[in-house]
């Protein structure tokens, strides 16, 4: 054995060539199962796509660079947890394109804010910062609540997101309008069918202003989401262990 191993050690090509196969051996190993597995992601119980007044919102966090100061992932850090709570799961950002983990943090972290604050808080906050928070370097957004939400290309958006993998079904894309109005009008029809789509969805006019639309209903309606979605007491022991 020791005088076989001498060729390796006296010729740099065999050894190279070595190397390469023990490598790619090794290389092999680790990547094959990826391509026959469907999904790395472990399905969570209560996760569902956003509804369209949530996506709508969701686009303006992003038009508005609210992830250049926000990040939405809570790291396995004791620090984190205790701060934001429960730390992210993969499952809980898998229907986003493109995912809003953020690299910087000027700002807290928005994976849970929702149900943290009330609507009226979220408003304030939006349109004056300072108003809510004094020392806040936040800048302010009033024109949120000015601006009516445009609605013209939501059914295209819920689309796109089926083709790229989102489980809506034709339904959803079908009633993609009536949905996005009925979330933030609780007097309207529309709103069984939203909920019997959209489980557990928050119906209600997010910006006080029920006879408007405004982006600002849409983005109150996508962080008062955020972070819901999973009913953790049912983790709550596993977290506890992790975090030990
Ligand atoms: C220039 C950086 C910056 C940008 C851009 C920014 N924020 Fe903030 N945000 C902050 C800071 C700093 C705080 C903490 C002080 C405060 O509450 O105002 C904060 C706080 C918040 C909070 C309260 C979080 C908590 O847990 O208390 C929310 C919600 C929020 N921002 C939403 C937004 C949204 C939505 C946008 C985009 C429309 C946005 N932010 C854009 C810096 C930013």
């Amino acid at each position: 054995m020791s005088n076989k191993h001498a060729i390796f050690e006296k010729n740099s090509i065999v050894l190279t060539v070595g190397i390469l196969i023990v490598v790619a051996i090794g290389g092999i190993i680790e990547l094959v199962p990826n391509f026959y597995l469907r999904s790395t992601i472990e399905k969570v119980e209560g996760m569902r796509p956003y509804t369209p007044l949530e996506l709508a919102g969701r686009n303006i966090y992003i038009r508005e660079g609210c992830y250049t100061c926000h990040s939405q992932m809570i790291r396995v850090l004791r620090d984190e947890v205790e701060r934001y709570g429960h730390y992210s799961l993969a499952a809980e950002s898998m229907y986003d394109h493109p995912f809003q983990w953020g690299s910087k943090r000027n700002g807290p972290d928005l994976a849970r804010v929702g149900g943290k604050y009330s609507d009226d808080w979220h408003r304030d906050h939006l349109v004056d910062p300072r108003a809510v928070v004094p020392a806040s370097v936040m800048p302010a957004y009033p024109w949120l609540a000015r601006n009516e939400l445009r609605t013209d290309l939501i059914r295209k958006d819920i689309a796109t997101n089926r083709a790229l993998g989102v489980p809506y079904t034709e339904e959803m894309v079908d009633q993609a309008l009536a949905d996005l109005r009925a979330q933030a009008n609780p007097d309207s029809d529309g709103v069984n069918g939203l909920l019997e789509r959209y489980p557990g969805a928050n119906v209600r006019s997010f910006d006080g202003d029920p006879a408007r639309l405004t982006e600002m209903d849409a983005v109150i309606a996508y962080l008062q989401m955020l972070g819901t979605l999973v009913d953790f007491s049912l983790y709550d022991d596993q977290a506890d262990v992790n975090l030990r």
